[in-house]
């Protein structure tokens, strides 16, 4: 994260474009995406994929990336990630991401956005790149060497963000550096070679965090988290796993149970219904009424979504499918910007 003040001002800007998009959609161009690392859980969902297709289905105009070449910023290889990618974009399908509407890309497929990489480049400072703290975060998280490819990521980010020209990204607060760092590149672009492109606005979703079965951040490699993909039957066993307290009576309390509280707001995430209530109405149930309860409430909520899904885990052909198409709508996009940037630049021998 910036510093404070910058956040602030990233939230009000937020907050003020939130209020417009409703009556305003056709203004806006959303860009969101998300790593191939594996499969997506319910934290995805409720903090990014839900939001989403509220967005597109308001008229927003969207596009849905998937940042595979991200994968090897800090890792060696790319074990599963056809899988990784193809099991995605079940998930968006499946959570009601139209693909008439909403083109799914990996952004590796698509090569006049990759070729803005360069122009890009040189606009940004080795120093810059160096105190992004983000980068920072994530290198020192997986104990990886800092490659180069880590350290411009957030450039190639910029590459994601501005080859569509969108103006809004929906982030976490992790990501405001890389948006910022997005804004500058636009900005310098347009000083030195003439206005080509928008300076684009993060989009902070309120600030659920959503907890893993463990109290924690809901992530995959905390091994804390709820698969959208699991059978009802999986669902079941990684929540009755899931660490409780000794204490009979449920309460709601994240700072002293953090185990029984993450299960309730799990519960409340999926009923709609807010943990106090459901605290009160499990009472002196104890763990073992609450974990039936959370596991109903999970898998009556996913139960519409896994059967979406099962169709096209049936039906890989169509998936391939959606990608084939995301991607030739992507590389549209990025040829015609990819021409304006070469013309604004004066790097056309001929035509
Ligand atoms: N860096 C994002 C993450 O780790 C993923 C991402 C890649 C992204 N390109 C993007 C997000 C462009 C928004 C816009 O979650």
């Amino acid at each position: 994260m910036a510093n404070q003040g910058s956040f602030e001002v990233a939230l009000k800007r937020s907050n003020e474009i939130r209020a417009d998009i409703p009556g305003n959609p056709g203004k806006y161009r959303m860009l969101s995406g998300d790593r191939p690392t594996g499969r997506l859980h319910l934290g995805h969902y409720f903090g990014s994929i839900m939001n989403r297709v509220a967005y597109q289905n308001a008229g927003v105009d969207c596009m849905v990336l998937i940042a595979d070449y991200q994968v090897i910023t800090d890792r060696d290889t790319t074990d599963n990630i056809q899988d990784n990618v193809y099991n995605m974009v079940m998930d968006y399908l499946a959570a009601g991401i139209d693909p008439q509407k909403t083109p799914i890309f990996t952004h590796s497929a698509v090569p006049a956005e990759n070729q803005l990489m360069l122009p890009f480049l040189s606009l940004v400072s080795e120093a810059e790149l160096l105190r992004n703290p983000t980068v920072k975060a994530e290198q020192e998280a997986s104990g990886h060497e800092l490659t180069g490819l880590l350290l411009t990521y957030p450039v190639h980010q910029a590459c994601d963000i501005l080859f569509c020209k969108a103006n809004i990204v929906p982030v976490g607060k992790d990501q405001l550096p890389h948006i910022e760092q997005t804004r500058l590149i636009a900005r310098r672009f347009n000083n030195r070679y003439g206005n080509v492109f928008p300076e684009p606005e993060a989009i902070l979703s309120d600030s659920i965090e959503i907890p893993g079965l463990d109290g924690r951040k809901m992530s995959k490699s905390y091994g804390n988290s709820i698969m959208l993909g699991a059978t009802a039957e999986e669902t079941a066993k990684r929540i009755k796993k899931s660490p409780t307290d000794c204490e009979r009576n449920i309460t709601f309390d994240k700072e002293n149970r953090p185990g029984v509280s993450a299960l309730l707001t799990t519960a409340a995430l999926c009923t709609g219904r807010s943990e106090v209530e459901i605290a009160e109405e499990i009472g002196m149930g104890g763990s073992g009424a609450l974990k039936k309860y959370v596991t109903e409430s999970v898998n009556d909520f996913l139960a519409p979504h896994r059967e979406r899904r099962a169709q096209y885990e049936r039906d890989l052909d169509y998936v391939k499918d959606v990608l084939r198409e995301g991607n030739r709508r992507a590389n549209e996009i990025a040829q015609q910007t990819l021409a304006e940037v070469q013309e604004a630049m004066g790097m056309i021998y001929y035509k």
